[in-house]
């Protein structure tokens, strides 16, 4: 079996979350096209819907009115989605609404003082859960702030900014290392008075709606990665994976595939509202342990369940550090891809902030434990493709979180 043909897939997720949220803040209709089909993204549309903003379906376009916020009548249901929560908290409390958030099992273990500390900061009142959820949020006049964030944090620097367009100032944030831009060059994009340099991003007050837009939403550069590490793996496979999203913040996993001797070639690149936009074809070449630091663990933070299931099959030492925050995604996901490495036979080492996995190794087919946590179980179900015998999947539906579509797509490919 190899995996060959072309990849259609999904629009990205991080961008679909904030084409949402962007046009509910401009004036008149948006329309975006190829928005994400996972839950998550669900979830934004139903909370934006939930505080009065008006959004319908036009074929398999999503057209949203902007308009003001209104506050609303249940607590907002975010599900799965941190994304979700965190975003909505800093654009929420810019837009003096008063509300309650909650999500599933998984969010409501997560740390929110990362978004409610700056948040607090800037005058927002609110109570929560010792930093978890359920978080209320009330009407509050909001301050400008300076903020060093401590984390490189696209989810804390974008809640802030959010929050900084209802402020009484300019506010400013900066990462100790950059962080997925998407925010930044939306609001630049669509009229905001934003400026951006390196780490520091500074926004002013919003004096009037964002421009209205049309925007097709580029192919997700994450979901992308379990199709090109599968035909990296898998002898005689090759991929094209058109308009995949090619922003430079989001493409670490396709230069550390490279770098493990896979074959990427990038054979065309274009800019589309402001993103780069990209036209890719992966294929088998044998693979080379790699070492991935701190610095890198921006770029790469969603694949690194994936980029240890390519360093299993690897020759030689693939170490990772620096990668603390994967204990805190919807899972613990650094447990999860060990214990799951372990039971299919990986030669593989915990550390506190990352791992420590010797190739190639032949792995069995296993149980695994997904925790819920969709890009485990996309992760394990790649696995399963180099592995002797079965890999079974507690929850194999939790995939529908960003990709509901991805094992007939999978299936689609496998020749
Ligand atoms: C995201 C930011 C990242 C990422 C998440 C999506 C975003 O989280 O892991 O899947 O769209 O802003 P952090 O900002 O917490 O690293």
């Amino acid at each position: 079996m190899a995996i060959k043909g072309t990849l259609k897939l999904p629009g990205d997720k991080s961008i679909s979350h904030r084409a949402l949220m962007f046009a509910a803040l401009a004036d008149g209709e948006s329309r975006i096209s190829d928005l994400s089909t996972g839950t998550d993204v669900h979830s934004t549309r139903k909370c934006l819907e939930a505080c009065g903003i008006d959004i319908r379906d036009d074929g398999d376009d999503a057209i949203v009115k902007g308009s003001l916020f209104s506050n609303p009548a249940e607590p907002l249901d975010c599900g799965n989605s941190g994304t979700t929560i965190r975003l909505l908290l800093g654009l929420l409390a810019g837009q003096g609404i008063n509300a309650t958030f909650i999500g599933d099992e998984s969010l409501s273990a997560r740390p929110m003082n990362r978004i409610l500390d700056p948040l607090s900061q800037m005058g927002l009142k609110c109570e929560n859960n010792d930093g978890k959820l359920p978080v209320t949020i009330y009407q509050s006049n909001l301050n400008s702030i300076e903020y060093d964030s401590p984390i490189a944090s696209a989810q804390v620097k974008s809640a802030i900014l959010l929050a900084g367009l209802g402020a009484s100032g300019v506010t400013t944030v900066i990462e100790p290392a950059l962080s997925r831009d998407h925010t930044e060059k939306m609001l630049q994009g669509l009229g905001a008075e934003f400026s951006f340099n390196g780490l520091t991003a500074t926004v002013s007050p919003l004096i009037s709606p964002l421009e209205s837009f049309k925007l097709s939403v580029p192919g997700d550069s994450s979901t992308g990665a379990f199709f090109a590490a599968a035909a990296a793996m898998i002898p005689g496979s090759s991929i094209i994976i058109d308009r995949i999203l090619w922003n430079p913040t989001r493409i670490g996993f396709y230069s550390t595939l490279y770098q493990m001797g896979a074959g990427v070639d990038c054979m065309g690149q274009w800019d589309e509202a402001g993103e780069r936009i990209g036209k890719l074809n992966v294929f088998y070449q044998s693979l080379k342990g790699v070492h991935i630091t701190k610095e890198d663990i921006p770029g790469l933070i969603d694949e690194l369940p994936i980029i240890a299931i390519l360093a299993t099959q690897a020759e030689g030492k693939t170490e990772v550090s620096g990668a603390g925050e994967l204990r805190v995604k919807e899972c613990d996901r650094i447990h999860a891809i060990c214990s799951n490495l372990e039971r299919m036979g990986a030669d593989i080492e915990e550390s506190q902030d990352g791992f420590i996995i010797h190739g190639p190794k032949q792995l069995n087919g296993a149980e695994i434990e997904t925790f819920h946590d969709h890009r485990i179980a996309m992760a394990f179900t790649i696995a399963g493709l180099v592995a002797n015998g079965d890999v079974m999947l507690d929850y194999p539906e939790c995939a529908s979180i960003s990709f509901p579509e991805f094992y007939n797509e999978l299936e689609r490919l496998k020749q």
